[in-house]
């Protein structure tokens, strides 16, 4: 089961810009890469700090705190699958922008 959560036209990104979205208790970031969005959790797998203000370059974002570097769009540890972001399907539809979020059982 999951959800599609519709963003505001403000929590959309605008091209190379990142939104920080809270969405059902859950702190998410949006990032748009050259047109393309990308849905992380907010919070790094190494030790929780912050991913929206990190370092981004292409779709790898550099986390602020100790460096670490993920892949947007597979939300692994660059060159390794120890650690992963949690990454959210985008989807679009008339206009509108949908995150969507799997619900637990
Ligand atoms: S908390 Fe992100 S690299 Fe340590």
């Amino acid at each position: 089961m999951s959800r599609r959560i519709a963003l505001a036209a403000n929590q959309v990104p605008e091209r190379n810009e990142r939104v920080l979205v809270e969405i059902h208790g859950k702190s998410l970031a949006v990032f748009n890469v050259a047109d393309t969005l990308y849905a992380i959790d907010d919070s790094c797998p190494h030790q929780g700090a912050s991913l929206c203000g990190g370092r981004l370059e292409g779709r790898v974002i550099q986390c602020c705190a100790h460096g670490l570097r993920f892949d947007l769009a597979s939300g692994y540890l660059l060159n390794s699958t120890a650690l992963k972001v949690q990454t959210y399907p985008v989807e679009h539809q008339e206009g509108e922008v949908f995150i969507v979020i799997a619900c637990q059982a």
